[in-house]
């Protein structure tokens, strides 16, 4: 059941004090891309909460990088198309971009104009939500691009850093909590 797919989730996430910097304690999911029974749990639980929830979904868009990793999995899964977000000059042709802050850090988010349509219904995706730096950018550019935003789902939120909060009204799911 859904209980023992989280406890197989969770055994595959390791932490490592003073990771990137020292006050940080990085939360580590490359465990679960070893495991694929840890890795179909991830989007198994992803699938059930967007039909649980009846989220609309015509676009997954994913974060670069780590929420190219889980992405393009649920896209699969659930039949739909996916769309990158990346780091600023990764992408050809005409782009929008965004300047954003995160834990340990700052960054520039972009996307091709034509990657998304007006109305369209996305749910964005990521590994981990700590501040909401970078889920808040991924949520400007889409506003700016008039799109639907349904939610952003991770595997993991840092309640303390109260990204939520920040991302509000949009939905954040998440399948660990710490
Ligand atoms: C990490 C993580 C999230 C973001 C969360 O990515 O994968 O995308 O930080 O932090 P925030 O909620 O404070 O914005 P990072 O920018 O380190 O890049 P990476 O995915 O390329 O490793
Ligand atoms: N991205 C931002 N904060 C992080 C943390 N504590 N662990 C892993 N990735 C992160």
């Amino acid at each position: 059941g859904p209980e023992g797919k989280l406890q197989l989730v969770q055994r595959h996430v390791r932490a490592f004090p003073d990771f990137p910097k020292k006050g940080i304690l990085f939360r580590d999911i490359c465990p679960i891309l070893k495991s694929p029974a840890a890795l179909t749990a991830v989007i198994d639980l992803f699938e059930e909460r967007v039909r649980s929830r009846q989220l609309q979904v015509d676009l997954i868009v994913g974060l670069d990088a780590r929420g190219f990793l889980f992405g393009p999995l649920l896209a699969q899964r659930l039949g739909v198309g996916f769309v990158l977000v990346r780091k600023k000059g990764k992408l050809p042709g005409a782009t929008v971009s965004v300047a954003y802050d995160l834990e340990y850090g700052t960054a520039e988010a972009e996307i091709q104009e034509d990657a998304v349509a007006p109305g369209q219904k996305v749910l964005i995706i990521d590994d981990l939500l700590a501040t909401g730096g970078t889920l808040l950018a991924a949520c400007e550019l889409m506003k700016k691009q008039r799109v639907d935003i349904q939610g952003c789902m991770v595997v993991i939120e840092l309640r303390d850093l109260k990204g939520a909060d920040r991302l509000k009204p949009h939905n954040v799911f998440s399948l660990l909590q710490y």
